[in-house]
């Protein structure tokens, strides 16, 4: 039940007899029309008065909600008024507004949401709000908020869950020959280097030839045979982007924000050159106040792909579009802490899109997985594991128990590090491959001219398979596939270790 208190604002001072009349004819037609009247109570204005130049009204009911049976009856007004008193409406506000509804689960705990004081009694939960403004009404802010208010009761019982997770496939067991952490030995080879950014290594020469070996690799024994071509897709995402794809609800505990300055004078920066230049210090405070926030750095790497596609028709002669991406990092704020090159902040990443008609779209996904299960096993000889998981874009959202289906979901693809132990839990995720339905053609308004268009994506963590093959093999380049050992060794001959004294 919702309940409104408020006015509308007359152009002036008014006395007008029909009120009454109109109101009841309001109540009889506009504000009933749509309503069904058997699932729901229709609104209706119980108090109507005009105090000098306000109408004040009390509007009580479920449907139309009483901001929008507000909306109705301030235009039927309007027309009234304007043609019998020559008065017009020049706003309208609600000076409190209650709902009142009923929620599928008992809440675990209560919550708080912007705009509203919640109470949440067993199934029961109220709202109030003042003062609320017509843009706050008109953009039916109110049921975003209930929707808010029960999304996150939901979550309460997900918290502490762990992801759902299944085995589908586990590979041959390995001998285990080595058994340090990989990314100690190859920054005593000062292979790698940590920077004094969390999280972010420098890449020396040896490593880069590794890196862009097992890229070729791939490239070889995956791209060329499935028939997916290279592009480069942006890495800062403007704010549309986290929009588009949905990240915008929940990223910002895990992102790194762009900003960019609100003015590019160096008047404008003077203050904060000069207290850099007489301090030492960044003048943090100083940059904040001049900046304004503009976007996030590739997290996905995937939604900025859309930029192509968005709120196009696709002629169904460019499908199946097959493409990846390797092109340059992906930033992560772990909030969990970092260790190695296996949780990083800044990250290396390979990521096909997929975009066909549905059938068409599933049956990529699913030689995508058996062509990656190749490649880790047999190419790369790795030890290695694939789980059904809850859908990435679900687990990005905070969803975790979700299972996904045959037709749209997500395989994790897992390497064994016996570094850290025990082979019952010690495995990394090195990749993931997924089906995603209509979630981003949908998200970016893309479409074919008759039929679904859907989309997948599969992301690999270039540093986390670098990490399992050392971790499994040892970082010595004999002990590695010939196929790698082949590409490697030509150019790590030709590299002169750097020394530091
Ligand atoms: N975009 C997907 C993810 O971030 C695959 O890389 O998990
Ligand atoms: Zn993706």
């Amino acid at each position: 039940m919702f309940n409104l208190k408020g006015f509308l604002q007359l152009s002036k001072e008014a006395k007008i007899p029909e009120l009454k009349g109109w109101v009841k004819e309001a109540n009889e037609t506009i504000l009933k029309k749509g309503a069904d009247l058997k699932v729901s109570k229709p609104s209706k204005i119980t108090v109507a008065e005009i105090k000098k130049d306000r109408l004040y009204l009390t509007i009580e009911g479920e449907y139309p909600r009483p901001h929008d049976a507000l909306q109705r009856f301030r235009k039927f007004f309007a027309e009234k008024a304007g043609k019998e008193h020559k008065i017009g409406v020049r706003g309208q506000i609600a000076e409190e507004y209650s709902a009142v509804f009923e929620l599928e689960q008992k809440a675990l705990k209560t919550v708080s949401v912007p705009f509203a004081e919640v109470k949440i009694d067993g199934k029961k939960c109220s709202l109030k709000f003042k003062d609320l403004t017509e843009d706050f009404l008109q953009k039916n802010y109110i049921d975003r908020i209930m929707n808010l208010v029960k999304e996150k009761i939901k979550y309460q019982f997900y918290e502490g869950k762990d992801e759902f997770s299944q085995t589908t496939w586990t590979g041959k067991e390995r001998p285990t020959k080595y058994r340090s952490d990989p990314s100690e030995d190859l920054e005593n080879k000062l292979w790698i280097k940590r920077t004094a950014s969390k999280g972010q290594w420098v890449i020396g020469r040896e490593f880069t030839v590794f890196l862009n070996s097992l890229k070729t690799l791939m490239k070889e024994n995956v791209f060329k045979k499935l028939g997916f071509q290279e592009m480069i897709f942006p890495k800062f995402e403007y704010w549309d982007y986290p929009k588009g794809s949905g990240h915008a609800n929940t990223i910002y505990p895990n992102a790194y924000f762009v900003m960019v300055p609100k003015n590019s004078s160096t008047e404008f920066w003077e203050p904060v050159s000069d207290h850099y230049k007489i301090t030492k210090e960044i003048d943090k405070k100083g940059i904040l106040e001049r900046v304004e926030s503009v976007g996030i750095m590739s997290y996905a790497q995937c939604p900025p792909f859309w930029a192509l596609l968005q709120q196009s028709t696709v002629d169904e002669s460019s499908l199946p579009l097959k493409v990846f991406d390797w092109s340059g990092p992906t930033y992560r704020n772990e909030a969990g802490g970092t260790h190695g090159l296996d949780r990083l902040e800044e990250f290396r990443r390979i990521e096909m899109i997929w975009v066909a008609k549905k059938e068409d779209e599933i049956k990529i996904w699913k030689d995508i997985v058996e062509s990656l299960k190749n490649f880790y096993d047999k190419v790369l000889d790795l030890e290695i594991r694939t789980d059904r998981v809850t859908p990435w874009w679900m687990a990005h959202a905070g969803i975790r128990t979700d299972k996904g289906t045959d037709e749209m979901g997500t395989i994790d693809f897992n390497a064994y590090l016996p570094y850290r132990g025990d082979r019952k839990q010690e495995w990394l995720e090195i990749q993931n491959a997924s089906s995603n339905g209509i979630k981003y053609t949908d998200g970016f308004g893309v479409k074919l001219p008759k039929g679904e268009l859907w989309s997948g994506c599969a992301g690999a963590g270039l540093d986390r398979i670098a990490v399992a093959l050392l971790a499994q093999k040892g970082v010595n380049p004999k002990d590695w596939p010939s196929a790698l050992t082949d590409l490697v060794l030509p150019d790590l001959q030709n590299i002169n270790p750097l020394k530091l004294l």
